[in-house]
């Protein structure tokens, strides 16, 4: 049994009970499955076939270390979008050439670092930054490789939030200006223009933003090729949603030959950057009921001990996670609006719950927290960040201790 299922009893996940590990390492805890990741990740790189590629797993969505060890032990490269995220990288084992770095505000020293390492790509998001970088390259007589992030103005019709394919958000070089400045590519001494990338926003549920943005891809591609540019690949970014409600989503065979049918003619390989696609249903936020007191005439609340603190998506995006008990009670299902602990009236990690009642003390897990949960993590309220858990073959182990006030305290004076 792969992943979050309920045995009669209770909820595990990859068979061993939360409650045991709940009970050992305390709560609010996030929980993964190390099988389930593999397996996301091994579905996906087959349902490539034989087309040229290479997963580039982006660390935003989850990069503690054990979790991207696990990652780069079956494959995988990286995605980073600050050169703190290269360093985990780095430290991991991951060797500069497997590593694009992308980021629509890269400093100077992130430049710097990221030209001398020689990267795969340093993905620009500007004409100001491409300069930048030539000029960086220039005074350490190099030649620095990049790729342009390419605005095509499509809108991936997700949150207004996380979708980043128009041309009103801060993303990217507009397609008409990537075109004109391809050519000027064959005079410049510094920088090597290795691939066009593209990423139109994040938990995309319908294929025909991604697939719009991957034709414009190839267009722009057969462009380069015209104006004598020659690209190693191309960069068609992450975006594949997840199912948090039960819904559709293309699955990851839709997704990858929707890419390999758009680039198929320009002989390029694909580089992807997949984030919560891997690690999303592939992780569990573990949390404790601190009391229930009443609502309305039809509800009450649950407070919990995880809240936006711990999970930001609810009160940031208004994101719907299923919440399940751990242990399920004998009863009808009674409503309830599951808050957590922080001083916001916004602090709700899910709206009107119909549950089998809930207790004081009892657990609840919110589901599908493996991406953009642990790493969205604050110190709000001075709360510490929460402990994560790895299961892996029957057995658990603690990836990162829980931080305490004295960790938080040590950096102040
Ligand atoms: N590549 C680039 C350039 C990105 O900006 C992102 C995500 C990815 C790849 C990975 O996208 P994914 O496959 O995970 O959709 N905090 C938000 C999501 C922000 C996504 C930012 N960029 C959330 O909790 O929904």
């Amino acid at each position: 049994m792969i992943g979050f299922s309920r045995t009669s009893e209770e909820l595990t996940c990859d068979g061993v009970p939360l409650s045991v590990i709940a009970a050992a390492e305390g709560t609010p805890l996030y929980v993964y499955s190390a099988a389930l990741i593999r397996r996301r990740y091994r579905e996906l790189n087959v349902a490539f076939g034989d087309y040229p590629h290479a997963i580039h797993y982006a660390f935003k969505a989850n990069s503690t270390r054990a979790i991207v060890a696990e990652l780069k032990a079956i494959g995988s490269a990286v995605d980073a979008v600050s050169m703190w995220e290269v360093e985990v990288a780095r430290a991991v084992g991951f060797a500069p050439r497997q590593i694009v770095f992308d980021g629509v505000g890269k400093s100077d020293a992130e430049l710097e670092s990221a030209v001398a390492l020689d990267l795969k790509a340093i993905n620009v998001e500007s004409t100001g930054e491409l300069q930048r970088v030539e000029a960086i390259a220039d005074r350490m007589g190099t030649l620095a490789r990049v790729a342009i992030r390419v605005n095509p103005d499509i809108d991936a019709k997700s949150h207004p939030h996380i979708s980043t394919g128009l041309k009103i958000n801060k993303f990217g070089i507009p397609a008409e200006d990537t075109q004109a400045l391809l050519p000027t590519f064959k005079n410049r001494r510094a920088v090597q223009l290795v691939a066009l990338h593209v990423h139109v926003g994040s938990q995309i549920t319908s294929m025909d933003p991604i697939r719009h943005a991957a034709v414009r891809l190839a267009e722009l591609a057969r462009v380069a090729h015209q104006a004598g540019v020659s690209l190693e690949y191309l960069d068609a970014g992450g975006g594949l949603g997840i199912s948090y409600d039960g819904g559709q989503v293309p699955s990851f065979r839709e997704y990858a030959t929707a890419f390999v049918d758009a680039v198929r003619s320009t002989r390029l390989p694909i580089v992807v950057e997949p984030g919560r696609s891997i690690v999303g249903p592939a992780g569990a936020l573990v949390a404790r009921v601190l009391d229930i007191k009443p609502r309305t005439a039809t509800s009450e609340f649950a407070v919990i001990d995880a809240g936006m603190s711990e999970l930001m998506r609810p009160a940031l995006y208004n994101a719907f996670h299923l919440i399940e008990p751990v242990d399920a009670r004998i009863g009808g299902l009674r409503q309830y609006e599951i808050v957590g602990p922080v001083c916001e009236s916004g602090d709700v990690v899910g709206r009107d719950r119909m549950l089998t009642p809930l207790d004081i003390g009892d657990l609840v897990a919110i589901c599908d927290a493996g991406a953009y949960g642990a790493v969205m993590a604050s110190n709000y309220n001075r709360r510490p960040l929460p402990a994560e858990v790895l299961v892996d073959n029957g057995t658990w182990r603690v990836i990162r201790r829980r931080q305490t006030l004295a960790d938080l305290l040590a950096l102040e004076m």
